[in-house]
């Protein structure tokens, strides 16, 4: 895979539109799981623009993530600061890409619990929604670390495009 010097703009904005969205979706998360008790027990829903959110916002990131990737896989994406360890990276890489499998599987299994009304989906939905939680944190936690105590510009590099 290429090794450009940075991100590009579509890149760093990808990122950032996806965090976005998938912030919605924790904080809008109660209204969706409310409309899929009230299925369970078999009422018919009325139409909630929070509900419909969730949804679209959900497929919204799959489509994102899918283009986000391609672009990775033709451009690539910068090689890690060489003052980390050996450990730091394949913590580094092993969060990107587990990161990268959540925003694919969570709106996988969510379309498959909505259209298809597999239980089991539903399930693995809200037990990856824990998962993927620690992983942002984790993330989260790894840039701060970079910013603030490393000042290794790994930070700066989500935000302007080289
Ligand atoms: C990255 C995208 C997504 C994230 C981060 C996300 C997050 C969440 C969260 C946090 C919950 C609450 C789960 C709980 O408290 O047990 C939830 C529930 C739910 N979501 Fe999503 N969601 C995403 C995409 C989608 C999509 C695309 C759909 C459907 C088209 C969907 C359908 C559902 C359904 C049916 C529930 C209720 C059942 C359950 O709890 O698993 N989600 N989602
Ligand atoms: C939903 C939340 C987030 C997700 C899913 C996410 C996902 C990702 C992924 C997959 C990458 C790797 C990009 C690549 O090389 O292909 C990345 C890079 C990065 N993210 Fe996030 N991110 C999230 C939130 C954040 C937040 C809150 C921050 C900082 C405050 C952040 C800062 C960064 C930085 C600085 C990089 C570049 C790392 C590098 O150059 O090696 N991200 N993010």
């Amino acid at each position: 895979m290429p090794k450009p010097a940075g991100y590009n703009r579509t890149q760093i904005a990808l990122h950032w539109v996806i965090f976005l969205l998938v912030a919605m979706q924790y904080l809008l998360h109660e209204y969706m799981l409310e409309a899929w008790q009230a299925i369970g027990k078999g009422e018919v829903l009325a139409f909630s623009p929070l509900v419909a959110s969730h949804v679209f916002g959900g497929i919204l990131i799959l489509l994102l993530v899918i283009w986000r990737i391609a672009i990775k896989l033709r451009r690539g994406a910068p090689v890690l600061p060489a003052s980390e360890s050996r450990l730091q990276q394949i913590i580094a890489h092993a969060t990107h890409g587990l990161l990268y499998l959540m925003l694919i599987l969570m709106p996988i299994s969510g379309i498959n619990a909505w259209f298809f009304g597999l239980d089991l989906a539903a399930q693995a939905h809200s037990v990856m929604r824990i998962l993927f939680l620690v992983l942002i944190l984790l993330h989260f936690v790894g840039a701060l670390y970079h910013w603030l105590y490393l000042k290794s510009g790994v930070m700066q590099r989500m935000f302007k495009a080289a």
